[in-house]
């Protein structure tokens, strides 16, 4: 006998199962009400892009977009192999870059005020994985676009931001923000930063080394210990930057504070993505390990024109919904999430159509209702109803039948009523408000 291949899930990937599943909905929900009382409003956007698009956005030499994407000829415009790299398309390995093209396919820009988008969906990147870092992970984005670079659109954003990780009971976090300058202060800077870290290059380990060539700023986002002081040592970009962004960081703050958002300044905050101008911030939360991260986010203007679009602004972020779960689970701070409410023990087939008919109302008032398909024993009903979690066990014997008066069950406390069919009703709805709020 052949032996069956026993198919499991690739790796970094994962199944999101009940009651898990249920927590994510309640969390994705909460953004929703929380982003759409900011006037966000949703996009949905294709999960995969042409590779160029995420190279010219968040740069070809980024980690994202030179070893972790999932990239692959497009066979629709190409037959063979041999395709270039404009047939290449790649599983999005984030969404800022699609939210931008999308922008500019529909003139958004010719929509009143400033277009505000909300989205949430996997994303793509085939990192390493270990605990808070999958291949496909999941995010909820906001991007503000416009013609105003004001510091309160950072600052509501990022207000907004921390109303829903208080809203879901996300607190052992830390804010933290900086501003890296933009085209007129960043390139002096960097030329300075690199000139130093020429200085010290012997001392730095290899990515470093690379990256003084490269990318010099991804130099501060080192975490190697040995490396942390003279990090520590080098030119901090605050004290380069031009006027116009000083004035712009020094605004954002005051907002801040402005709209009681805690935060802290980090000058090595300079994010692994290309297109940042001026404000960048991350959310770190407690008890998550190295991947604690999560969520991270910026301004990013100029970032339409460069994909060939007009003259925007731009500023938006990404929470890591995996994380962000992860953590709230940890906390234990978990909220009371709906469960299966009732379920109908009906005994003797005599019952079964007042069953049916009763299971239907139940529902149709927005019930959680389990009814077995067959009958069953009353105490392998009940015990059935116990392992389910259900709340309540409605009984339904043909004495009940015969007098309208149904027996309904509370199996925390085993507490019991007699209810007409009105008053079942009455008192499950009631019941369910007060619970669910
Ligand atoms: P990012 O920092 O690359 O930014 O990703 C945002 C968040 O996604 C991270 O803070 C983290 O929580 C989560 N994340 C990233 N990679 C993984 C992974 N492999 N596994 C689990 N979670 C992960 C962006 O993607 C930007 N598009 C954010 C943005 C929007 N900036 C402006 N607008």
């Amino acid at each position: 006998m052949t032996e069956q291949k026993q198919f499991r899930a690739i790796k970094g990937t994962r199944d999101i199962l009940p009651p898990d599943s249920t927590l994510w909905n309640w969390f994705e929900q909460s953004a929703r009400d929380v982003f759409e009382s900011y006037n966000f409003r949703e996009i949905r956007l294709p999960i995969f892009e042409e590779t160029s698009l995420f190279a010219r956005s968040v740069g070809g030499e980024t980690d994202i977009v030179s070893k972790e994407m999932y990239s692959f000829p497009d066979r629709s415009t190409s037959s063979d192999a041999t395709a270039d790299a404009g047939d290449l398309i790649s599983l999005r390995p984030e969404a800022t870059a699609s939210t931008m093209r999308a922008y500019i396919e529909h003139g958004m820009h010719a929509l009143p005020g400033n277009v505000k988008l909300y989205y949430m969906g996997p994303m793509f990147r085939r990192e390493r994985p270990q605990k808070g870092r999958y291949r496909q992970f999941y995010q909820i984005g906001a991007e503000v676009l416009g013609q105003s670079d004001a510091p309160a659109i950072d600052a509501e954003v990022i207000e907004m931001l921390v109303t829903f990780f208080s809203r879901v009971g996300l607190t052992r976090t830390t804010l933290y923000i900086n501003s890296i300058g933009d085209k007129n202060c960043r390139p002096q800077y960097v030329e300075l930063l690199r000139a130093e870290l020429r200085k010290v290059k012997d001392q730095l380990g290899a990515d470093s080394q690379r990256r003084i060539e490269t990318n010099p700023l991804r130099v501060l986002d080192s975490k190697i210990p040995q490396e942390q002081e003279i990090i520590a040592k080098l030119p901090k970009i605050s004290e380069h930057l031009c006027d116009a962004c000083r004035e712009h960081f020094a605004k954002l703050k005051e907002e801040l504070k402005l709209r009681g958002v805690n935060f802290q300044d980090n000058w090595r905050l300079v994010r692994g993505l290309d297109y940042y101008t001026r404000t960048t911030f991350e959310v770190i939360a407690e008890g998550l390990g190295s991947q604690n991260a999560v969520c991270g986010g910026g301004r990013y203007d100029g970032l339409v024109e460069l994909l060939g679009g007009p003259p925007t602004k731009g500023i938006g972020f990404a929470i890591g919904t995996d994380r962000a779960i992860l953590s709230i689970q940890e906390s234990g701070n978990l909220p009371k999430l709906p469960g299966l409410d009732v379920f109908v023990a009906w005994m003797g087939l005599e019952t079964y159509a007042t069953a049916v008919g009763l299971t239907k109302k139940l529902r149709e008032a927005g019930l959680s209702v389990e009814l077995p398909g067959e009958e069953m024993k009353f105490k392998k009903s009940l015990n059935l109803a116990d392992k389910l979690g259900a709340r309540y066990a409605l009984i339904i014997g043909s004495d009940e039948v015969a007098t309208g008066r149904f027996t309904l069950k509370r199996l925390a406390d085993a507490d019991q009523k007699k209810l007409s069919e009105y008053e079942l009703l009455e008192y499950l709805e009631s019941e369910r408000r007060g619970t669910r709020g």
